[in-house]
């Protein structure tokens, strides 16, 4: 049986004028000829414009964020069928900034990724503990709940990642070992099979949190890891490529 083609997404964040989108070029020139599946995750605001330039190109491009409903009242969101009208094939759910910084549970996120698959888009679901659950031991308990409670059953048979993204790793610079990644990435990947069955062996599981150049080969090669989201290396094309290549 050949692996899955790992997925490389960069997640710009609240990052990126209309001038960045030549930086989505570059990432795309560089890409054509990659193993993996690469994807951009821009602003919402970019997407339409970056869905144009890229499109025929090797690379997707995906939102940050989508409501759960499809339409209606909700000053300020933005609707999975919104994403995908303006070009987005993917959408990053869940992401600690979210779950943090607006107060999504996950049942939230459930309701998120429903939306998502109604509009035909690909989630990646982002799960992963504080450090001070990390430090009490609590952390494969926390990211296992998190999974269980985040991936409804309605996602058997569509295409869908995980990413596994440890708060503390996020933009900080520090990195789980190897091993506690292997650990966190099998535990995610028996409760995925527990919950969809056998094929989610094929599943990717991503990494994200301070992935760079410097460590991505060893992290993309460690057992269970299908993939890495990127932050802050995704914004310059020489940085994301260099972890596109290490894939
Ligand atoms: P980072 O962010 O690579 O800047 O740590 C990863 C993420 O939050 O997806």
């Amino acid at each position: 049986m050949t692996a899955p083609q790992p997925l490389i997404a960069g997640n710009w964040k609240m990052n990126g004028l209309s001038d960045s989108l030549t930086e989505a070029e570059a990432i795309a020139e560089g890409a054509a000829q990659a193993k993996a599946r690469v994807a951009i995750c821009p602003p919402a605001l970019l997407i339409p414009e970056m869905s144009r330039r890229l499109a025929g190109s090797k690379v997707a491009v995906g939102g940050q964020d989508a409501h759960w409903e499809d339409a209606g009242a909700h000053t300020g969101d933005i609707s999975a069928p919104m994403l995908a009208d303006a070009g987005a094939r993917m959408v990053i759910l869940g992401h600690s900034e979210r779950r943090s910084g607006h107060c999504e549970t996950d049942h939230v996120v459930a309701d998120k990724v429903r939306a998502s698959l109604r509009a035909g888009l690909e989630p990646i679901v982002c799960v992963g503990e504080s450090l001070e659950e990390r430090k009490s031991g609590r952390a494969l308990a926390v990211v296992t709940g998190q999974v269980r409670g985040s991936l409804p059953a309605e996602l058997a048979g569509h295409a869908f990642a995980v990413a596994y993204e440890p708060c503390w790793a996020i933009g900080t610079g520090l990195t789980p070992t190897t091993a506690e990644i292997e650990e966190m990435h099998r535990a995610i990947r028996a409760t995925l099979v527990e919950m969809f069955g056998a094929t989610a062996e094929d599943v990717p599981i991503l990494y994200g949190g301070s992935v760079k150049p410097s460590n991505a080969a060893e992290i993309l090669h460690a057992a269970e890891v299908g993939g890495a989201l990127v932050g802050g290396a995704s914004l310059k094309a020489r940085d994301f490529l260099a972890i596109v290549q290490a894939a």
